[in-house]
């Protein structure tokens, strides 16, 4: 039986650790990620627990950097005192999340109350090209948390470490718990993974085959704007959808099915189950209440381009979206050149400007 860790497990009592008296300066990256199997929906009655296992890719390219000079406090107050930039500016407007994130964290780390946060993040990507930031940037926040807690004495080691870095960051961001370790991670409880939980994302039991060694992401950025629909909100409609039950058992189903082409290097069973994910998490929203459609013309355009090319010469070349227009584009490395050229005859214009990624999945060699 794999060793699974309970909330208790990561309680930390008020008298754990003493304040330190001296300015720390901390800095923290971490990994975007890519979901094979989505994340949609929240279970009632929980904090920030998943409807379905979900399972993804970690990134090397999309990142966060995050950097922390932390300011010891005479008196601790009941809220953490913080201040959050991007970029060396301001960024008010990330302040309820960054807030409700040290909240939530609390009894898992009282010992952020000792000090005043500065904090400064940079992201690999640009701003604005629509990639999610929340994953990356709490993945990192809970990293500089756990480092804060070694330097004030606390250990931490092996799996615990990796299991409690996921379950702070899940607090901030759902998607979040997965961008702790690579290359491919799983978070949720399915009975067909006995080593994974609702609390914390983990590397699966299973190993990859080695025709999945180096897979390339290629992301092509196609809408820079904000979104008009949260995930967040995403994540609430579920609620009364129609098709709920039908999502759970074909989460449950394609988690199944995708792992196995994992282990098995079946490239083509991989890429049906990816594209059939996409599109029923961006079915979902089209049959919402109320409805609604994030995927834009150009979107619609590769995927049409992508399928009818893939049939005519049997690459192995397949798309996945997030909760956006953005097309992620996963193949063998040995397919770069073939994928570049197939974004230029598509979509030139967007070709010629740079709007697109060349990311890879993180192996856990570079
Ligand atoms: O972590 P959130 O709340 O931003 O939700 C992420 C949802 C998807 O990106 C659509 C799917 C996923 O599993 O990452």
């Amino acid at each position: 039986m794999p060793k699974h860790f309970t909330q208790n497990d990561f309680l930390l009592s008020e008298t754990a650790v003493l304040p330190g008296n001296e300015v720390l300066e901390l800095q923290a990256e971490a990994p975007s990620n890519i979901a094979l199997v989505k994340y949609w929906g929240k279970k009632s009655g929980g904090v920030q627990l998943p409807m379905n296992a979900s399972l993804s890719f970690t990134l090397s390219r999309s990142k966060t950097q995050t950097r922390a000079r932390l300011t010891p406090l005479e008196k601790p107050a009941g809220q953490v005192s913080f201040d959050v930039r991007l970029d060396s500016r301001p960024r008010p407007d990330f302040a309820p999340k960054m807030a409700r994130f040290f909240e939530r964290i609390t009894p898992y780390a009282p010992y952020i109350h000792f000090y005043r946060w500065e904090i400064d993040s940079h992201n690999s990507f640009p701003h604005g090209s629509g990639i999610a930031s929340s994953a990356s940037g709490f993945a990192a926040m809970a990293r500089l948390v756990m480092q804060l807690g070694e330097q004030l004495g606390l250990a931490c080691n092996g799996d615990f470490c990796v299991a409690k870095t996921s379950f702070l960051a899940r607090l901030g961001s759902g998607s979040a718990a997965r961008s702790v370790a690579e290359p491919v991670m799983l978070w949720g409880r399915d009975d067909n993974f006995p080593e994974s939980s609702d609390l914390y994302a983990v590397r699966p039991a299973f190993d990859l085959h080695p025709s999945f060694d180096d897979v390339r992401d290629t992301i092509v950025l196609i809408d820079r704007g904000v979104k008009p629909v949260s995930s967040t909100r995403g994540h609430e409609l579920i609620h009364q959808h129609p098709f709920r039950k039908a999502r759970l058992e074909t989460a449950r189903k394609n988690l199944l099915a995708l792992a196995g082409a994992l282990q098995t290097g079946d490239w083509e069973a991989f890429g049906r189950v990816l594209e059939a994910e996409a599109l029923m998490l961006h079915a979902l929203m089209a049959t919402s209440n109320p409805p609604y459609i994030l995927m834009q013309p150009e979107t619609l355009r590769l995927i049409r381009d992508l399928q009818d090319w893939r049939n005519r010469t049997g690459r192995p070349v397949y798309f996945t979206l997030d909760a956006g227009a953005n097309v992620h584009l996963l193949y063998p490395a040995a397919e770069h050149q073939a994928v570049l050229d197939l974004l230029k005859n598509t979509l030139p214009e967007l070709y010629a400007a740079n709007q697109y990624i060349p990311d890879k999945v993180k192996s856990g060699i570079d």
